[in-house]
C-alpha cells in the first residue's frame, strides 16, 4: 500500500482563523480529515504532521526514509527561504509534492519564489484546500492506479 506523509509547516495550525480571505475558513484538522477520506478511497495510508519549527520538519523528512513513498508538503513561509528543507528533500529522495492553498505567484513578490520547487516532483497551488486533494490524485496517477505495494 502506498504510504504518504502530509507535512504542514509554520502557521498552518492556525488555519480557519488565519487570514480567512486568503486561506479560507477551514481548520487544519478539517482539511486533514478531507485528505484522509480521499486517501482512503484511493487506497493510500496517510500520516499527518504539523510543526512551526524548521528543524522538526527536517527531522520528520529524515525519519520518512524507508517509511513513506511520497511526501505532500506545504512548507508555509519556509518555502521561500529554507535551504535546509530543500536539502532534506534532496537527501531522502522521496518524491515530494509541494502544495499551497494560495496562488503564491499572484501575491507578494517574495512568495513567488520557492526554493524547494526545484527538488520537488511537482507543485500545486492556488486551489485552497483542494490543492492537497489534487496532490493525492496526482500520486494516484503516478502510481499507475495500482496500490498493491
Ligand atoms: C502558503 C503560502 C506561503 O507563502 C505562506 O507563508 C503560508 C501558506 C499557502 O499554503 O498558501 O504560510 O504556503
Amino acid at each position: 500500500m502506498t504510504k504518504i506523509l502530509v507535512l504542514h509547516g509554520p502557521n498552518l495550525n492556525l488555519l480557519g482563523r488565519r487570514e480567512p480571505e486568503v486561506y479560507g475558513d477551514q481548520t487544519l484538522e478539517s482539511i486533514n480529515e478531507d485528505i484522509n477520506a480521499l486517501g482512503q478511497q484511493l487506497g493510500f495510508k496517510l500520516d499527518f504532521f504539523q510543526s512551526n519549527h524548521e528543524g522538526h520538519l527536517v527531522d520528520q523528512i529524515h525519519e520518512s526514509l524507508g517509511v513513506y513513498d511520497w511526501i505532500v508538503l506545504n512548507a508555509g513561509a519556509l518555502t521561500h527561504y529554507s535551504y535546509a528543507l530543500r536539502d532534506a528533500i534532496s537527501s531522502v529522495q522521496i518524491p515530494t509534492i509541494e502544495v499551497h492553498l494560495s496562488n503564491i505567484q499572484a501575491r507578494e513578490e517574495f512568495r513567488s519564489r520557492s526554493v524547494i520547487a526545484p527538488v520537488c516532483f511537482g507543485q500545486i497551488c492556488g486551489f485552497g484546500s483542494l490543492s492537497y486533494l489534487l496532490a493525492l490524485y496526482a500520486i494516484f496517477e503516478q502510481e499507475g492506479f495500482s496500490n498493491d505495494k
